[in-house]
């Protein structure tokens, strides 16, 4: 299958610009933050699905048979990464909606700070699937590395990440780990802050997509 880049993919859409803009400011109310990553993540969907294998099917338009152009058909596997990852997950849905679905949840241990699995629920076959895994944020990577890991483990050889923000240190952090992993994004801001927060970013997506804290 073929991808329009090695590793990274920032999508530079106007589009998309646009409405990262919104959802960055903190003065956007939580109903249009939700509304305008519904809006993005399909846009987003439509770079990551790029390249998908594609067969034709004889069809009769009103005017002649033709053989018209359509996905092949490879089963799709659409992960979501706990909590923040619904979001993403839900406009991706929209557009594929016979892609099946799974979650990985994952906590940060506050001696350790490394993650720890507290859920972990996906299709079978993924091993025969391609693997869109979605988390709005990539930031220190280590629950990103983490998930992969896990389905990676769980039979998975044909991953792709889908992320809304990453931070440099993310995207270097999946690619030494997972180098076998695209990622699409629509933005990589400048760093992480000392708690691990992507700056200018856009705060806690889970907490702006939910409206909690
Ligand atoms: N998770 C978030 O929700 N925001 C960040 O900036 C980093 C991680």
């Amino acid at each position: 299958m073929s991808y329009p880049d090695d590793h990274l993919t920032v999508v530079d859409h106007p589009l998309v610009q646009h409405k990262l803009t919104i959802m960055r400011d903190k003065n956007t109310p939580t109903a249009v933050f939700r509304q305008v990553l519904r809006e993005i993540s399909q846009l987003l969907a439509y770079e990551v699905t790029r390249g998908l294998p594609m067969t034709t099917k004889g069809i009769e338009t009103p005017m002649q048979e033709m053989e018209a152009p359509t996905l092949a058909g490879k089963k799709l596997a659409l992960i979501s990464i706990l909590r923040a990852g619904n979001g993403l997950l839900d406009g991706v849905l929209e557009l594929i909606p016979s892609a099946r679905v799974g979650f990985v949840g994952l906590y940060r241990d506050e001696k350790t700070l490394q993650p720890v699995q507290y859920y972990f629920k996906v299709p079978e076959g993924l091993d025969d699937r391609l693997v869109i895994c979605v988390d709005p944020m990539l930031a220190t990577g280590n629950s990103s590395v983490a998930a992969i890991d896990l389905l990676k483990k769980a039979g998975a050889n044909h991953i792709r990440f889908l992320c809304l923000l990453a931070a440099p240190e993310g995207v270097a952090r999946m690619k030494e780990a997972h180098p076998d992993v695209p990622i699409v994004t629509a933005a990589v801001d400048h760093a992480l802050n000392d708690v691990g927060y992507i700056v200018p970013g856009l705060g806690d997506a889970g907490d702006r997509m939910y409206g909690t804290k």
